[in-house]
């Protein structure tokens, strides 16, 4: 096995101050570069609806909802927001909203409703009709693969902590790109696996909602390795010049205190957050002192040769998901329990080895979900990952707001709060670029109102809302706003 990478090997590289451009620095409008992509981004089981259609069987997520107790209000993605049906207008939406680009996920189950063998011919139309929809109106169409809808039948099987899912996620990933190569260009394989793995498996507050950290743990190695085969079976099927990356939800970790014990406190955590996956993706390591700080709970045998080669396969780009950062501390006598580490409510801790580490709340204000509003956070992650993986292009694949929004008796939907969240994150994104960080998009989560997960239709992310009562959509106003920042590529003063 490859030698564990150090986090002091990570962040030795420095960027070139020459690719500091002068014009970005200066005061005023800020400019992006040119070609710049100003999308929104959605993902299957939050906005499509029509879960029995065309073949389509249930995914974790379908079995999850429709159990009593896993959702707010028993809320479930049957209906959604009847994507499925309306794409065209919602194409037609993006469109007036000038946005130049769309993230969207395609449903695994739509595709090989068994997790296995051949593809269902309606499924991969419906994401045709889709692409051509988005190409015709100079959308670039952003797909990922795999947006924690497992088939059913492959949970059964085991799921993730199964070697064998990693395996059907690669054929899955070459019938999808072997379809759609021909018109999509920018491929992620997965979204977030460390949601996954560690809230799938570990707090069990997500499909397919079970509580094992040694499960989490594996499921988290096989979701390394679907990347890695997956990119490989991507990259087979498809023309050079499609790009192949991968989302994560890359945390910005801070210690409550300087004290030797809490910065352990967030090498650990970070090991858990971060590094158990961009070690293997991007360096071909898990990081140092993973193995050890979770010995209790697994031996890692599940880890076979020859896997990491495999993993660490060539990225095109990485995609950031930002939203808030975490605050931990050594605590060691904290019980293990609810924390306050923003991912929802689990007597069972996503963070496996690590009971003696407390979570705070980050001071300052929350949006909607609770998470504070930290746009520096977002400026600090692009500029670690520029300087880990210098000329890997990077792009801001989520970062939004939930806001209790509501319309206006005339019917207009006002969301100061969103307008200002998004100026902050892009005034860091900016910052970002100033600093020399080679960032390509922006992608707001997200484009309408969905189904937000264990929370239900009760947290609004939309830039678009949706009266979920007649599936009427209304761009509230940081839509238009964040509309004309696309239309110009600058971002101007903030107007609160
Ligand atoms: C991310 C998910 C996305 C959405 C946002 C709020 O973790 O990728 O689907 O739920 O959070």
């Amino acid at each position: 096995m490859p030698e564990p990478i150090t986090p002091e090997s990570l962040t030795s590289a420095s960027l070139a101050p020459e690719s500091l451009a002068p014009e970005a620095i200066s005061t005023g409008p800020l400019a992006f570069p040119a070609d710049f992509l100003w999308g929104a981004a959605t993902s299957a089981y939050q906005i499509e609806g029509a879960v029995r259609e065309d073949g389509r069987t249930p995914s974790i997520w379908d079995t999850f909802s429709h159990t009593p107790g896993r959702t707010e209000g028993g809320d479930t993605g049957d209906v959604a927001v009847e994507h499925y049906h309306r794409y065209r207008d919602d194409v037609a939406l993006m469109a007036d909203l000038g946005l130049t680009s769309y993230r969207f996920s395609v449903a695994w189950t739509r595709v090989q409703p068994t997790g296995r063998g051949p593809a269902v011919q309606r499924g991969l139309d419906f994401y045709r009709r889709l692409v051509d929809e988005l190409l015709d109106r100079g959308i670039t169409p952003s797909l990922t693969l795999y947006h924690w809808d497992l088939p059913q039948e492959l949970e059964n099987a085991g799921g993730w902590p199964e070697r064998d899912t990693a395996y059907r996620f690669a054929e899955y990933a070459g019938i999808v790109g072997a379809a759609l190569g021909d018109r999509v260009q920018l491929w992620t394989t997965l979204n977030e696996p460390w949601c996954s793995a560690f809230l799938g498996y570990g707090s069990g507050v997500h499909a397919p909602g079970r509580t094992d950290p040694a499960a989490a743990l594996r499921a988290a190695h096989h979701l390394n390795l679907a990347h890695g085969l997956g990119a490989s079976a991507l990259r087979a099927a498809m023309p050079k010049r499609n790009r192949v990356g991968v989302s994560l939800n890359s945390s910005v970790i801070r210690a409550v205190s300087e004290s030797a014990e809490d910065l352990d406190a967030v090498r650990r955590i970070d090991n858990l957050a971060n590094g158990v996956f961009h070690g293997p993706l991007l360096h071909g390591a898990y990081p140092a002192g993973l193995f050890e700080q979770t010995a209790r709970v697994t031996d890692w045998g599940h880890v076979q040769e020859g896997d990491l080669r495999a993993i660490h396969q060539p990225l095109d780009f990485l995609g950031l998901n930002y939203y808030t950062p975490a605050l931990v501390s050594a605590a060691p006598s904290a019980p293990a329990g609810p924390r306050a580490d923003g991912h929802g409510a689990s007597d069972h801790s996503p963070w496996p080895g690590a009971g003696d580490i407390a979570f705070h709340q980050t001071p300052g204000e929350r949006t909607e979900m609770g998470w504070t509003i930290d746009p520096g956070g977002l400026h600090e992650l692009i500029m670690r990952y520029a300087r880990e993986v210098p000329g890997l292009p990077l792009y801001v694949t989520e970062n939004g707001a939930a806001y209790d929004d509501k319309p206006d008796p005339d019917g207009t939907v006002h969301d100061p709060e969103r307008i200002a969240y998004l100026h902050a994150h892009l005034a860091a994104v900016h910052r970002a670029v100033a600093d020399g960080a080679d960032v390509r998009g922006y992608y707001l989560w997200s484009l309408m109102d969905n189904f937000e997960w264990a929370y239900g239709y009760g947290k609004r992310f939309g830039a678009v809302y949706v009266d979920y009562e007649t599936q009427a959509r209304t761009p509230k106003s940081s839509a238009r706003w964040y509309a004309g920042v696309a239309a110009t590529g600058e971002l101007g003063e903030f107007q609160g």
